[in-house]
Formats: structure tokens, C-alpha cells, sequence
């Protein structure tokens, strides 16, 4: 089994971890009507690497991801703790699909030397404008199909971000070019929601979420238990009226994890509930995984 917390000192107390909108914790669900989709592959032609579905949406966003996603508070001190265990600044750090900057610009501004990828421009310009010291370089780039000249201390894949890729063949090739990206002793952590929190919804959920004074918003959730994905469709209604942004992910059971990043020449050396290194349980809303290159 793989819900045990690796045996591993230096635990910090435990904070509260505010739910994610995209995908999150379940707080605030409601049950709806209806039940999962029984169809509906993950991979449909939106979500094809390198297309138009990789950068769609951060492109839908980008102008609300800040209110969505506060770049201060306590779970960015504590991620960026436990990056400095790992590899303390000014380890050089690539952060997978960087958005607009809400961890990467911290990191740099604690001295870390970083590189961020993401498919949507408008992202990217978000975080450029954010990063008033210039501290972040960034590309655009699918990083399903990661091509890095450099290699890295430190790879960070944050906020649920590994699971947007929509398919196995995806994830296992993100993993490869992390394999790739990693120096010799570099560390890879990965930052996910437990599957069991979607898993476990067994019909369609509403969530509610107060976005601004004047602004709402909606998530509907479809949960497709037996391919492993999830659908939530965003809708913001706010002064300018409404918008509708959907999204799929698809996770990963942390044995098929393990699996998948030994496939890549990786393996799996810490696995927890959230930055604190908290034990996994079957309740935690997250999971934080170490992962680091194979040695044969
Ligand atoms: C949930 S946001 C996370 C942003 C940032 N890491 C954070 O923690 O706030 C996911 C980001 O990944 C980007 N993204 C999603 N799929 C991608 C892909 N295949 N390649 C590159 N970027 C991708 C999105 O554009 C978005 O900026």
C-alpha cells in the first residue's frame, strides 16, 4: 500500500489548506442532480498536446487566476520550506506550467534561480507584470513534450498542474522530460489533489466560491470514476457578465504514480498530505510528492 507517509523527519505543524477552486478540495460541495458521465474520453481534441487545449485554460483565466490564488499566505511559506529542505537557495528550480507566478516569483525573490513553462501567453504576461524584479524567466511550451537545454536542481509541478494532462501516454511523457530536466541529484515535487476527493463523488457536485464583491463563482463537477477524469466546468458571473471555462484533469492513484515514474527513470522517494509533510490519509485533500532520478 501506498497511503503510508515515508518515515521522514522535520515535520512542521499542520495549517489549514484552503480548498482550490481548480480542481480542489471538496469544501462548500453540494450534491446535484444527475450522475457521472459514463463517456467522454479525456483526451479529446482540445486537450491534444501542443494544441490549442494545453493553453486554453490559462488563456480563459489569466485576468482572475490572482483572486483565485492568493501569491502570499501560508502554504506558499510552507512549499517554499520544504523546497529549502530539499535543496536550499540558489539551487536552480524549472516550475511546470509557472501560471502567473504566484510560487515562482516568491521562490526567486528567496533566492532560487527560476525558469517557469506554461502554454498560455496570457499567463506568462501575467506574471511579467507581477514579477517587478524580473527574477523569473519564462517559455511558452506544452510541457507534456518538455525539451530543456539546462538541467535543474529542482522541478516543480504545482497545484494539481501534472493532472491536466489528460491522458496516461501524457503524464508519462511529462515524466520523461523531467527524467531529462533533473540533474544527476536534482528532485522533482509534485503537487497534487488526492484522487480520493473526486473519486468519491458519486453523483454531479455544485461548489460554490465568492470570487470579488460583485463576482461568483460556479463550478460543476463530473466526476468519470472508471477513466480516472474530471470534469469542471467554471462559470464566473460577474459585472461583465458570464463566462464558462471548462476543464478536465485526470488523476493518478499514487501505486500508478509510482508506476508511471518508473517508466521515466524516476522513482517516488517521499510521498505526503501537504507541505508540512503530514501523513497521507485517506481524508487529506492533497498529496506532495518527492520523486528523483533512478540510480541503477
Ligand atoms: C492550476 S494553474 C497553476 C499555476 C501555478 N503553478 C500556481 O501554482 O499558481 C496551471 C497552469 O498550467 C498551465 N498548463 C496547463 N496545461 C499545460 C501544458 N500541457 N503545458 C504547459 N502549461 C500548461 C496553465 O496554463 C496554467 O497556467
Amino acid at each position: 500500500m501506498t497511503t503510508d507517509a515515508p518515515q521522514q523527519t522535520a515535520h512542521r505543524p499542520s495549517e489549514h489548506q484552503p480548498s482550490a477552486f481548480v480542481p480542489g478540495g471538496p469544501d462548500g460541495t453540494t450534491s446535484g442532480s444527475g450522475s457521472p458521465s459514463a463517456s467522454g474520453s479525456p483526451s479529446g481534441k482540445d486537450a491534444a498536446p501542443g494544441g490549442e487545449g494545453s493553453s486554453a485554460y490559462g488563456e480563459s483565466l489569466a485576468d482572475i487566476y490572482d483572486s483565485l490564488y492568493p501569491a502570499t499566505g501560508p502554504e506558499v511559506d510552507s512549499m517554499i520550506a520544504f523546497l529549502q529542505e530539499l535543496r536550499p537557495a540558489p539551487a536552480s528550480l524549472l516550475e511546470l506550467g509557472v501560471g502567473t507566478g504566484r510560487l515562482a516569483i516568491p521562490l526567486a525573490e528567496h533566492g532560487y534561480r527560476v525558469h517557469g513553462v506554461d502554454a498560455s501567453p496570457a499567463m506568462l504576461a501575467k506574471l511579467h507584470e507581477n514579477d517587478s524584479t524580473g527574477g523569473v524567466t519564462t517559455s511558452v511550451g506544452d510541457f507534456s513534450e518538455l525539451a530543456v537545454e539546462e538541467r535543474y536542481d529542482l522541478v516543480l509541478t504545482a497545484l494539481n498542474t501534472f493532472f491536466m494532462l489528460p491522458t496516461q501516454e501524457q503524464q508519462i511523457n511529462c515524466l520523461r522530460g523531467i527524467h531529462d530536466a533533473l540533474a544527476d541529484d536534482g528532485v522533482a515535487v509534485f503537487e497534487t489533489y488526492n484522487p480520493q476527493v473526486y473519486h468519491r463523488l458519486t453523483e454531479a457536485t455544485t461548489r460554490v466560491g465568492h470570487l470579488a464583491p460583485d463576482a461568483l463563482l460556479l463550478d460543476t463537477i463530473q466526476v468519470n470514476r472508471s477513466l480516472q477524469s474530471v470534469l469542471v466546468v467554471h462559470t464566473i458571473m460577474g459585472p461583465r457578465g458570464l463566462r464558462k471555462v471548462p476543464e478536465v484533469s485526470r488523476y493518478a492513484w499514487p501505486a500508478e504514480f509510482d508506476a508511471m515514474a518508473r517508466l521515466a527513470g524516476l522513482r517516488v522517494t517521499g510521498r505526503w498530505s501537504d507541505w508540512d509533510r503530514g501523513p497521507v490519509t485517506d481524508q487529506a485533500e492533497k498529496h506532495v510528492y518527492v520523486v528523483e532520478r533512478q540510480t541503477v
